[in-house]
């Protein structure tokens, strides 16, 4: 399987902030906004990643990830010309995806549970053995501003829409799919929607009308931030800070995640703490993994 961060956009709900750096850059506590999806994509045991922005920030995004080989992965890097919509992450990626089938997270969403590996070993499962694309369902307040998914009276899913105007039900689509590779023909064959995208909502929907698309509930034992707005991005790093304080535990950390997956040695991961030395961050790596014991 390969996966694909897309980090493009303008992040105009940001602005001023985004006017001089990508939005998938900037901080969410301790690390980039972009280590999170990533680390998602390193728990589903993906090692091939292409990460997509726009023209002018792709360097910045090489200068932060490198070619991955600190955390034992493979990055490649690819330009999105314009904001033409999620699902056109298919169509660009095409030739990196290969015959592969492929899981597309957002660089600004950000996942937290104890039970998230069990979500995407169900996921990549779908895919291996019936071919089914898988797209997770949160509850929120405000589902109007995403996609949103409809249930009918027996609670199956029968319709997503995008950004309606009167939501049928509470559940949003977080930015986290999973797809066989018949993504690929699938994106080729979209029309833009009304704001002008390529919508990975359409993608969804003609999966779910051949019936196969499963939709998979987070529940409450999990946490689904978008980090979209001031106060969204704010509220992301407060939540990553107040976990991260009371467990003693980092959250998106790639060099923790790399080592768990047996990706990187001890001394790769001590090395490239000692480089973040006087930081929380390469502290706690120092702490945790210097010793004999782990
Ligand atoms: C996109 C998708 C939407 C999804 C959301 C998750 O919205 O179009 O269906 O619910 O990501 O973050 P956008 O970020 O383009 O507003």
């Amino acid at each position: 399987m390969k996966g694909i961060i897309l980090a493009g956009g303008m992040g105009s709900r940001l602005f001023p902030v985004t006017k001089g750096v990508s939005k998938q850059l900037l901080p969410v506590y301790d690390k980039p906004m972009v280590y999170y999806p990533l680390s998602v994509l390193m728990q589903a045991e993906i090692k091939e990643i292409l990460l997509i922005s726009t023209p002018q920030d792709l360097g910045q995004y090489q200068r932060l990830l490198g070619d991955g080989s600190r955390w034992g992965i493979n990055l490649s890097y690819l330009k999105q010309d314009k904001p033409n919509g999620l699902a056109e992450a298919f169509i660009i990626g095409e030739n990196f995806i290969k015959n592969d089938s492929v899981c597309l997270v957002l660089g600004d969403n950000i996942f937290y549970g104890s039970d998230l590996i069990s979500h995407l070993k169900f996921a990549i499962n779908q895919i291996n053995e019936s071919q089914k694309a898988t797209v997770f369902g949160v509850k929120v307040k405000d589902p109007q501003r995403y996609g949103v998914i409809s249930f009918d009276e027996k609670g199956n899913p029968n319709e997503i829409i995008e950004k309606p105007k009167i939501p049928s039900s509470d559940y949003a689509v977080a930015g986290l799919y999973f797809y066989p590779n018949s993504v690929i023909e699938i994106a080729k064959t979209i029309k833009p929607s009304d704001r002008g995208e390529l919508e990975i909502t359409s993608v969804n929907q003609i999966y779910l009308n051949k019936k196969k698309l499963c939709v998979e509930k987070l529940d409450r034992g999990f946490t689904w931030l978008d980090t979209g707005t001031h106060e969204s991005l704010l509220e992301a790093s407060q939540f990553i800070q107040t976990i991260e304080k009371r467990q003693g535990l980092k959250v998106g950390c790639l060099e923790e995640v790399a080592f768990q997956n047996g990706w990187i040695s001890k001394q790769l991961l001590i090395k490239t703490a000692n480089s973040f030395k006087n930081t929380g961050y390469g502290e706690y790596l120092i702490n945790k993994y210097s010793g004999n014991d782990n």
